[in-house]
């Protein structure tokens, strides 16, 4: 897969795709990822890309021009683009499957006030990663790319994914391990019983009451 990050600060990406797991799937070519500066498509003079906000209001809002000439140049037919913004649909793990199977990425940071509404128009979908607002779509891309490169195929193991909080809207069962008394905190007896069965009943009903605990509403879907 190959994804493209479009954004007005390239250096915040450096460090976060060089470690891990991301590095590792990078440095196995299962993930191809591109830094764009937009900043370097615009054809204003002061180098410009963003203005004040028509019928008044405070901040810059991202501008047209340079945004359409950058998607136009890296845009293929097999591309999906990816607006970040606060606004868009929220951001789920069944999302981040559908977009593990996409063959091209192209995610789209704003930053300031937001962007001219008329960029919505060359984009695919929108997507926020939650209800809260950032100063930017920089690290919501970081977080899309994470959670997408590790379902591509040969980068962790198979299992991990069907282990996964919300893989069957239910979060994952508490896991353990050494040492079995911990400050006098002990590793549920079931898990050292090497019982399969009692474990994987124990697992489940774990994954329904820290669901019902924490998170009700995935319950009710
Ligand atoms: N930009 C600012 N806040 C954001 C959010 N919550 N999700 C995606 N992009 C954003």
């Amino acid at each position: 897969m190959r994804i493209d990050i479009l954004t007005l600060f390239p250096e915040m990406f450096q460090k976060v795709f060089d470690e891990s797991i991301i590095k590792r799937a990078i440095q196995l070519g299962k993930v191809d990822i591109h830094i764009v500066n937009i900043r370097d498509y615009t054809k204003d003079v002061h180098n410009k890309v963003d203005d004040t906000v028509y019928g008044g209001g405070a901040g810059m809002v991202l501008m047209c021009q340079p945004i359409f000439d950058c998607i136009r140049d890296i845009k293929t037919e097999n591309s999906k683009v990816i607006m970040l913004t606060p606004s868009g649909k929220v951001y789920q793990q069944k999302m981040a499957y559908d977009l593990s199977l996409e063959k091209h990425l192209i995610l789209l940071c704003g930053h300031y006030e937001g962007f001219d509404e008329r960029i919505k128009s060359i984009c695919d979908m929108e997507l926020s990663i939650g209800d809260y607002v950032l100063t930017g779509g920089e690290i919501p891309a970081m977080v899309i790319v994470d959670s997408i490169t590790r379902l591509l195929p040969g980068v962790i193991t198979d299992e991990s994914h069907i282990n996964d909080s919300f893989h069957n809207q239910l979060l994952d069962y508490p896991v353990y391990t050494k040492p079995r008394v911990f400050e006098g905190m002990e590793v549920p007896e079931v898990l050292l019983s090497g019982d399969h069965k009692k474990i994987e009943e124990y697992r489940e009903k774990e994954m329904h009451r820290l669901t019902q605990e924490n998170r009700p509403d995935l319950l009710d879907k």
